[in-house]
């Protein structure tokens, strides 16, 4: 059934993955409380029972796991069966994995990738046809602080987010022609079940005093350190309105202060080592 043609044009359908939990929930309520429609994907959509009820119209429960194609194109195939479009991609879903470089095992490695970067891939590759059809839409591909810096600890957690950061470069521009806009949303630390939920790398006593130290000192942050979840979904919304959204949100005070000096960095390599860079070319 297509809904779309008595809906205000100004309402929306979002597509939410991760949907359940932490900023994906909050962008849910938000988008619902707006009087958008979602299309909430998780494994288990259950902690979103209730909502639906009071929703039943606008909410449509998926479960979907984002590293299972199969299941997800089949999502957005029930999307837009039931509300006839999809307006925003929120590629929301994604978990950490906390411990030095050379201490994650194989398989953790691919595990965070899997959702992280496939499962991001797999959403794209399901909801792109849609968007094109329609020449129009906005995706908002879930990176983090950790898209463009990183610390001890978050080495593969990081390497996910440069991975969507990378892609979504490329993505950007080879979608902006076909009327599909970009954003990369980059969360500094937000008080959401993420920290609970991470996986953790088996400790080597050579990385006590980086990686154990990192970890302690976070352990130890004050609930002040932490954005909000809602205000994170609330700068996301505020993005969603602007008629041009950034190709990148940094989002909490925590993002900036460690995104800022990465940044600077990079450009003092680039400065610094010009000579150099400048030599390989000359006769
Ligand atoms: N919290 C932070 O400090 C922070 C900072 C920067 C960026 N971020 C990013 O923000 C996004 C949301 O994180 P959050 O803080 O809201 O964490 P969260 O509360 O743990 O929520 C993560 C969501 O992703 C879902 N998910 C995980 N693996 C999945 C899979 N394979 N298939 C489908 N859904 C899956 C989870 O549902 P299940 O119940 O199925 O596990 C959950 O709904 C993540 O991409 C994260 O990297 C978070």
């Amino acid at each position: 059934m297509n809904t779309t043609s008595s809906r205000p044009t100004h309402l929306r359908t979002w597509l939410i993955t991760g949907a359940t939990s932490g900023i994906g929930r909050e962008l849910t309520l938000q988008a619902l409380k707006n009087g958008d429609t979602v299309a909430a994907l998780a494994r288990d959509t259950s902690p979103l029972d209730e909502l639906a009820q009071a929703h039943g119209e606008r909410l449509l429960l998926i479960r979907a796991d984002v590293r299972d194609e199969r299941a997800v194109r089949d999502a957005v195939e029930g999307t837009v069966a039931r509300f006839g479009r999809i307006d925003v991609v929120a590629n929301n879903a994604g978990y950490g994995l906390f411990g030095a470089v050379e201490e994650a095992s194989d398989p953790q490695a691919r595990a965070v990738f899997d959702t992280n970067v496939f499962g991001v891939l797999n959403v794209l590759r399901a909801t792109l046809p849609v968007l094109r059809a329609q020449r129009s839409g906005h995706i908002l591909q879930g990176s983090s602080v950790y898209g463009q810096s990183a610390h001890p600890g978050v080495g593969l957690l990081a390497a996910t987010k440069y991975a969507v950061e990378g892609l979504s470069d490329a993505l950007a521009a080879e979608i902006a022609p076909l009327g599909i806009k970009v954003t990369i949303i980059q969360p500094g630390m937000t008080a959401t079940p993420f920290l609970a939920n991470l996986d953790v790398a088996a400790g080597l006593s050579d990385y006590d005093r980086t990686v154990r130290q990192v970890q302690k000192g976070i352990g130890e942050l004050p609930p002040s350190a932490f954005s909000a979840a809602e205000r994170i979904a609330a700068g996301i919304r505020t993005a969603v309105d602007s008629p041009n959204p950034p190709l990148r949100l940094a989002l909490g005070a925590s993002s900036t202060t460690a995104m800022r000096p990465a940044l600077e960095a990079r450009i003092a390599d680039l400065e610094g080592w010009q000579h150099l860079t400048e030599a390989v070319d000359s006769p």
